[in-house]
């Protein structure tokens, strides 16, 4: 089995395992941001170099380095490639770069975005990115189109990852959508405006990781940080019938799958679940979602009330004795 050393750390994988899919084996700060690569859409990755890593050495066989920095979704590892990521100053910055790039065309309009809270974009522009834009020309912008009665595709904040595009043709039963045109006319469309009608087509809001494709059904009911996640599944006869309900009050507000850390899917779920069943009462409820994220949804969860509390006391008890000091 090969072995690759990232960041200083080895792992031996196998045969046809790429850098990212290893730096996930290792796990922790070292593995690399991935904006288009998704380990359930076969052929997903390769399109946003966010992913980049730099490889000090190419292999046992073969040690030089690797003259640019490569995309980790799409390189396989060598027996005794070196890679750096974190550990290397000109990679961050190259990433920075990559970061930039994609917010040349992205809104920033995250205020009003459903996805602020959840987006990655959102998430690696505050690890990554310039506080300020550089980009003087006009950004395209798009006319926000309903794809169906349940999804609404606001094309200006698409980034052309294609995640919605492989969802589409791996996921659904009939594909009605994916890009047309090249270059900075590219655009996600569904020959035109025609609905995606497959039982599990609200998955495409999932995969997306930015705010371009939404749910019709939750957009402007709330801010997801005001909401409280919990898992919750019901016996469906089309998907796992595993969700996650975004809940205010006894109210569900919104019903999506559940994600790992990487913010992928754990399990397909069906337009019924994720629509129609809207009342608590559809549910079996099982417990406060973990939301294993570094995003603002994590920040103040509910969850951590209890450590919270523990917190507060041994402040009071330090303010006690700064007050009363023996
Ligand atoms: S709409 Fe979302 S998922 Fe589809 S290509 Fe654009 S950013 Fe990616
Ligand atoms: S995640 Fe590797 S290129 Fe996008």
């Amino acid at each position: 089995m090969p072995k690759v050393t990232i960041d200083g750390h080895s792992i031996e994988v196998p045969e046809g395992t790429t850098i990212l899919q290893a730096a996930r084996m290792i796990g922790g700060d070292i593995v690399p941001p991935a904006m288009c690569y998704y380990s359930k859409l076969k052929t997903s990755g390769g399109y946003c170099r966010t992913c980049i890593v730099k490889v000090t050495k190419g292999s046992e066989k073969d040690p030089r380095p690797m003259p640019k920095p490569v995309a980790s979704c799409r390189t396989t590892v060598m027996d005794g490639m070196e890679v750096q990521n974190t550990t290397a100053p000109d990679l961050l910055d190259a990433r920075k770069g990559v970061v930039e790039f994609l917010l040349i065309n992205h809104p920033l309009d995250c205020p009003i975005c459903d996805q602020a809270g959840e987006c990655h974009l959102q998430d690696l522009s505050y690890q990554h990115g310039l506080a300020k834009s550089r980009y003087e020309f006009k950004r395209r912008e798009f006319e926000k189109i309903d794809i169906g009665d349940k999804i609404k595709l606001h094309m200006t904040r698409c980034i052309l990852c294609y995640r919605c595009v492989k969802v589409a043709d791996q996921v659904c039963d009939s594909r009605v959508h994916g890009v047309i045109n090249r270059g900075d006319v590219a655009e996600i469309s569904t020959y035109i405006e025609k609905a995606l009608d497959s039982d599990f087509s609200g998955n495409v809001i999932d995969v997306c990781p930015v705010g371009a494709l939404t749910d019709r059904t939750f957009r402007f009911k709330s801010r997801v940080w005001f909401t409280k996640p919990v898992d919750a599944h019901r016996n469906c006869n089309k998907c796992c019938g595993k969700t996650v309900l975004w809940m205010s009050g006894d109210d569900v507000l919104r019903v999506s799958a559940r994600k790992d850390k990487y913010g992928e899917v754990e399990d397909w779920i069906c337009n019924d679940c994720r629509f129609e069943k809207k009342s608590a009462s559809d549910w079996t409820i099982e417990g406060p979602r973990h939301i294993d994220r570094h995003s603002v949804i994590s920040a103040n969860h509910y969850e951590k009330k209890k450590a919270l509390k523990i917190d507060v006391s041994n402040q009071s008890k330090i303010e006690e004795r700064a007050h009363n000091p023996k």
